[in-house]
């Protein structure tokens, strides 16, 4: 029997106590042994729940217990995370996370302190739900280097994007909508502007270069500037409005930001709609690959923490080792990085390719006092210094 304590019964920490006990047998079959769990650590009592028997208020009640092997971290946020999840790593007791804040921010020092204490720091949970991503590339395709990871990794805004565009209702009201059915936080902040993805391609940028990528590196644009008039210009082009979290490998180090992208019909991330995720992965030996699923959810993160309670217990006495270190990965600029543009204005047609040279004009009939036009391939510091001297620039959004 393995004795396993929850730091937080929120919705995912209640998942996984849900999940361990629907799934008893199963779990049983997969890990080889019995998991039970001892303690639940929340603020709150529970009164008359099942739960209550096990709350604990003092995370130190769960370190000082040798019982407990494995400990389940679904408290959110970096503080006091850290200082819980520090303290149950330096007991000697297996961890994972579905906090991706916590990871983004002291993954590196969290995985070297497992190794140091030859147990297991794993966050499957913490990128994309329930979809497995980490896994795959700390096992499965650790024979290649990974030349691109990128998608959409934010469920909150892939749900907007859709509803603006099935819809074509504006962004405040399908926020309140998504708000209305939990899909979106009462504050939409990290969604919405794109933090939360930032953090995530953070985590997989340093998984895949091995180094501890600062995620205030990373150049980073929400959803918030999106109207009813983009997805027109959108549909007009045959193109989905998508807020990509992007990283890809280029002579300069690994070149990572989150933006929104105007993507064709023909790729693979166009029909990802509503609360799925899809992460794309290029190796230099496998090719393409992508993993689609519900990247958020109670029950689905809570399956991806349950994975990794499983993995812990196949590894109760290894350390799976993971290439990710302290050193601080540099990131290459991403103003070399070279795409069209397309670009809404209130500039005339002359004006427009007396500065950009040959582009595409999008003329929509019903919007008579602005025109669209896609630039030729360019990089960011090119256009910026071309968008400057336009006397107006209403938008603004990259081709993928
Ligand atoms: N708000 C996040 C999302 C939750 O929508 O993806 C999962 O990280």
């Amino acid at each position: 029997m393995v004795k396993v304590a929850v730091m937080g019964y929120g919705t995912i920490g209640s998942g996984v106590v849900e999940i361990l006990e629907k799934n008893r047998a199963r779990i049983k079959q997969t890990s080889g042994k019995d998991l039970v769990v001892k303690y639940v650590l929340d603020l709150r009592e529970f009164e008359g729940d099942p739960i209550q028997s096990k709350i604990v208020h003092d995370y130190q009640t769960i370190a000082d217990d040798p019982e407990i092997r494995v400990v389940v971290e679904t408290m959110g946020g970096v503080e006091p995370a850290y200082t819980f999840v520090k303290a149950m790593l330096e007991a000697g007791k297996h961890v994972t996370t579905s906090n991706k804040a916590l990871v983004a921010d002291k993954g590196a020092e969290l995985i070297a302190l497992a190794r140091e204490k030859n147990v297991n720091f794993l966050f499957e949970a913490s990128v994309g739900g329930g979809i497995p991503i980490i896994r795959p590339l700390i096992s499965s395709l650790t024979g290649d280097e990974i030349v691109e990871i990128s998608g959409i990794v934010n469920g909150t805004t892939n749900y907007m994007l859709t509803k603006m565009t099935q819809e074509e209702l504006p962004f405040d009201d399908v926020l309140k909508e998504a708000q209305a059915k939990g899909y979106a936080e009462k504050d939409p902040t990290a969604d919405v502007e794109g933090y939360d993805a930032c953090r995530k391609i953070a985590i997989l940028t340093s998984l895949v270069c091995g180094q501890q990528v600062n995620y205030e590196d990373i150049h980073t644009e929400g959803i918030t500037k999106i109207t009813p008039v983009d997805i027109m210009y959108a549909k007009e082009m045959g193109r989905a409005i998508k807020l990509l979290a992007m990283s890809r490998q280029t002579e300069d180090g690994y070149v990572a930001m989150v933006a929104p992208f105007l993507l064709p019909i023909e790729h693979p991330l166009y029909n990802v709609n509503d609360v799925f995720n899809a992460i794309f992965v290029k190796g230099n030996m496998l090719g393409d690959a992508m993993f689609y699923g519900s990247g958020a959810g109670k029950l689905p993160t809570a399956s991806a923490v349950v994975g990794d309670i499983v993995d812990m217990v196949k590894h109760m006495h290894t350390n799976i080792i993971l290439n990710w270190d302290e050193t601080p990965a540099k990131l290459a600029d991403y103003k070399n990085s070279e795409t069209r543009f397309f670009v809404r204005t209130k500039a005339s047609k002359a004006e427009i390719t007396e500065i950009f040279g040959i582009v595409e004009f999008v003329d929509i009939e019903e919007l008579n006092d602005e025109i669209g036009f896609v630039t030729l391939t360019m990089n960011e510091r090119e256009y910026e210094e071309k968008a400057a001297r336009l006397s107006s620039v209403l938008q603004m959004i990259r081709f993928h």
